[in-house]
């Protein structure tokens, strides 16, 4: 039988000062031996203390974003090194916010994920249908063709992991049915096998979109779900706990 480790992303998007770190100390607290893998993206300026603050811990600090390029004039970017070097393991590339707000196109995300690995850290790659995809019937068909155009060459389950963010569901407090969600799941590993192969079948596939503790356990049941990728609830400590304990 396949296992793959359950992972717990949380992604505190463009939240959070340095007087948020206590929420990081907490969650390290928290997590204790956890049997499955914790993560916290932070925002850029708190990448580096988190990181030190975790050290000796079994919580993963990562980013949320980072430019193809390793280093270069591209004024506010960041790059995978300069994640790797402040102490973070991984990062999140394709984000549905990325993907609006700056206009992030599938090869552009594939490049982001190809420079995750050049710096050594773990791509944890957004794909999700809109609200109109979803209601044209579009979904799976979209799914295909961010898989397609965002997965690149070399992925393996080492150094990706593909977070399933259906972008209506963000924040909004609405989330897919659970039959909707595992057919989403279903259709993103078959069509990742079809990419890169036998991999696909131990790659993990997290679920993100309105996340919290009182749906996690449900969330986290489903068959080819291996994790939550969090938003709104992974700000508090207590909150983002709770859904690490439903984790399998
Ligand atoms: P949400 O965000 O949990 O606040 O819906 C999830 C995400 O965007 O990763």
């Amino acid at each position: 039988m396949v296992t793959r480790r359950t992972l717990v992303a949380g992604n505190w998007k463009m939240n959070g000062l340095r007087a948020s770190l206590t929420e990081v100390a907490a969650v390290k607290a928290g997590i204790g031996t956890a049997t499955c893998d914790v993560a916290i993206c932070l925002p850029a300026t708190l990448i580096a203390e988190a990181a030190s603050q975790a050290a000796g811990s079994a919580l993963i600090i990562g980013g949320q974003d980072c430019h193809p390029a390793a280093a270069g004039a591209h004024t506010g970017d960041i790059s995978a090194e300069m994640i790797a070097d402040a102490g973070g393991k991984l990062v999140i590339v394709g984000h549905s916010e990325r993907r609006t707000d700056h206009g992030e196109t599938d090869a552009l995300v594939r490049s982001k994920a190809e420079a995750a690995w050049r710096a050594g850290l773990l791509a944890v790659l957004c794909i999700g249908e809109t609200e109109a995809e979803r209601r044209s019937s579009a979904t799976l068909e979209v799914l295909k063709r961010q898989i397609a155009g965002s997965v690149p060459n070399g992925a393996t389950s080492v150094n990706l992991v593909i977070a399933y963010e259906p972008v209506w569901a963000i924040g909004t407090g609405l989330t897919p049915s659970e039959g909707d969600i595992a057919e989403a799941h279903a259709h993103i590993r078959l069509r990742l096998t079809e990419r890169i192969g036998a991999e696909a079948a131990l790659t993990r596939i997290l679920y993100g979109g309105s996340v919290k503790p009182s749906n996690a356990v449900a969330i986290l049941g489903l068959d080819d779900v291996d994790g939550a990728l969090v938003g709104g609830a992974s700000l508090k400590a207590v909150d983002f706990l709770g859904i690490v304990a439903a984790a399998k």
